[in-house]
């Protein structure tokens, strides 16, 4: 399926409401909706305006994961955790147990392993070979990483773990990511991109063949959609 790009004019609103729609359709088809977050900044205003439009959502049926953290505490800045508890979970009404933290405070393999236990043992409930995002949200570096998958990364070539330990060059440097396979066991796959830097680099990768790691995104049985701002 061609990944699809949206212009939106706000492109908060259309990245908000993007997300309101899979959320309704999710818990109306399986009674939850289970929805990666990505880190960044990006995500803030989209945080921003999904408090405004999805107050109304049953939040206790959405659970939370994350699509990447840096291996810090979560009371540090660089948190992508302590990014969206200021910017989103503390504003909605969503049970403590639904959202999954990676726990940046510990070594980052070991916050690796417990991150992986963790969705494995929810995905075993569902019979699931590897936990099943209805949506994941990713942002997109402009040397074309996305979550923590950098390039020349060794966690690119990972084709068994669902969540690894990595290094990168954006700081800080340690890293626990979600890996290509679990990222493209997920149903849906939303790119959430601002600053027209980046815009050529989106036309790249959506042409295909490029060797960018946002590129092979590609969910065996889902879709992806690129929103631009
Ligand atoms: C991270 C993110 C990373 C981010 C992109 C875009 O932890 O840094 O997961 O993949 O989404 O670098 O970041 P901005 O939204 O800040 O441009």
């Amino acid at each position: 399926m061609s990944p699809i790009i949206l212009r939106p004019a706000d492109f908060a609103a259309a990245a908000a409401q993007l997300i309101i729609d899979h959320a309704r359709a999710a818990i109306a088809e399986r009674g939850l909706f289970r929805l990666a977050l990505s880190g960044g900044n990006t995500p803030r205003a989209v945080h921003a305006q999904l408090v405004r439009l999805g107050a109304e959502l049953p939040w206790n049926r959405v659970q939370i994961t994350f699509g990447d953290e840096r291996c810090v505490p979560p009371e540090h800045a660089d948190s992508n955790f302590g990014m969206a508890r200021e910017t989103l979970l503390n504003a909605v009404a969503i049970p403590a147990g639904n959202v999954f933290r990676i726990r940046g405070e510990l070594a980052p393999e070991d916050a690796a392993r417990e991150y992986e236990d963790k969705l494995a043992a929810f995905a075993s409930r569902l019979r699931e070979p590897r936990y099943v995002h209805d949506l994941v949200l990713l942002g997109l570096g402009e040397d074309g990483h996305t979550a923590s998958l950098f390039p020349g990364s060794p966690a690119l070539d990972e084709t068994v773990r669902n969540v690894v330990a990595t290094t990168g060059p954006k700081p800080p440097p340690q890293r626990v990511t979600m890996t290509f396979p679990l990222l493209n066991a997920a149903r849906h796959v939303a790119f959430l991109v601002t600053g027209a830097g980046k815009h050529p680099l989106v036309e790249e990768i959506v042409a295909g063949g490029s060797a960018h790691p946002a590129g092979r995104v590609q969910p065996e049985n889902g879709a992806v959609t690129w929103l631009v701002g």
